[in-house]
């Protein structure tokens, strides 16, 4: 390909500054007809006004990044979607030594190369849907051999796929079921130099929850991480309030995520800090669980970043347009917040420079079939996309 060339778009949306972007500033959309996009060794150089272009485009948008999955895993868990629409509860089917457990007993028995495998294709399918940038975690290895075995699987996906990803080290996912809990956060502790050393992983996480980890199990840890020079991030009072985005704010994490539980005094607290919240509406369509008080976080000021969490139990869905759906819907978030919140924000928390279509920025962009882009949450079920460019290059 030309190292030059050039986009026509009847319009472009894209978020006006760089991220993160919080509270009103969310509100913020620039909107340019009839321009060029102009594009040179993957980077964006200029906007200008139509006179020539290579390719022409309709509605054009900065790639999407999702900010929370869970790849790689292996396995489906369809029988629990089926248990909790007949009355049983995420966490009884956890505790039962389903859910998370089960997913783990697959990945343990899988090798590294059919983990990259199902998560190429898994990959694959996000980025049909127009995402350019995802975050992967460990978390279903819970063991020091299988932990590895699962950030390895991340750093030869990035091998194989286009998308920019970044990696998480989710040790602390499920409280071992046959050892004392202290001995196995010290096992996982041990890892963090490693995984750092090697470059197997640029953030920790811990399923920071009521029946899991509590605030003051782990707080310790997160800070033996952040000493290392790994960032935090929390999955955070999603079942329970157990304190857990209070922990988030007070070691510094980047971002906060699922926060379903929240109180205003914690909404407070994430307002006066530069955490992020990142929400994942499909995690309570899936388990029928209460939508988090996005309208409260954002009118209060702090930032919000989307995902799918996309995982075999609690969200089994990639698609970005459904999880826009239940935005707006639910969350109550406004399509331009939206834009921001899965362009400029989850750059940010997965850890790249993206999501604005302005001179300097990679050329990760989206070209969709409609012009309206309230379409795409609308009518969910429909692939609006029509090309996805990842550093200028055409992938889909
Ligand atoms: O984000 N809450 C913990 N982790 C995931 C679910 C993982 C699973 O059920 O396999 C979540 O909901
Ligand atoms: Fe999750």
């Amino acid at each position: 390909m030309n190292s030059k060339f050039v986009i026509h778009a009847e319009r472009i949306l894209t978020p006006s500054s760089p991220g993160p972007v919080r509270g009103k500033d969310m509100m913020k959309i620039s909107e340019f007809f009839d321009s060029d996009i102009v594009i040179e060794d993957g980077v964006i150089s200029d906007i200008r006004k139509h006179k020539s272009a290579d390719v022409k485009a309709n509605l054009v948008t900065p790639g999407l990044f999702d900010a929370h999955t869970h790849i790689p895993f292996v396995g489906s868990r369809s029988k629990e979607f089926y248990m909790r629409s007949r009355g049983k509860t995420y966490m009884e089917i956890l505790q039962a030594g389903g859910g998370i457990h089960y997913t783990s007993s697959l990945v343990k028995n899988a090798s590294l190369e059919e983990l990259v495998e199902v998560s190429k294709d898994f990959v694959r399918k996000f980025t049909e849907h127009g995402i350019v940038g995802i975050e992967c975690k460990s978390g279903y290895g819970l063991d020091k051999e299988n932990e590895i075995k699962q950030l390895k699987a991340i750093k030869l996906l990035r091998d194989v796929v286009p998308n920019k990803l970044s990696a998480t080290f989710l040790g602390l996912h499920a409280r071992p079921k046959n050892s004392p809990v202290d001995k196995y956060i010290d096992e996982m502790k041990e890892l963090l130099k490693c995984v750092k050393d090697e470059s197997l992983a640029e953030s920790v996480d811990a399923f920071c929850d009521k029946g899991v980890f509590l605030p003051e199990e782990i707080e310790d840890f997160l800070l033996y991480a952040e000493s290392v020079g790994l960032k935090v991030r929390l999955h955070a009072d999603e079942i329970e309030n157990v304190g857990a985005t209070k922990l988030g704010v007070k070691v510094g994490a980047i971002s906060v995520d699922h926060v379903l539980k929240i109180t205003q005094d914690d909404i407070q607290t994430l307002a006066n800090s530069d955490t992020l919240a990142t929400l994942m509406p499909s995690t309570s369509f899936y388990l029928s669980e209460s939508y988090a008080p996005a309208r409260d976080l954002i009118d209060s000021g702090v930032g919000i970043a989307l995902g799918s969490d996309f995982n075999p139990g609690s969200s089994p869905l990639y698609m970005p347009s459904f999880v826009m759906h239940l935005a707006i819907r639910f969350l109550k978030m406004e399509p331009e917040e939206v834009l921001n919140a899965y362009t400029v924000n989850s750059a940010y928390v997965v850890g790249y420079k993206s999501g604005v279509v302005a001179p300097s920025y990679p050329a990760d962009l989206v070209f969709w079939k409609t012009s309206e882009f309230l379409d795409i949450p609308y009518m969910w079920q429909e692939n609006f996309v029509e090309h996805v460019l990842i550093d200028g290059r055409m992938v889909v």
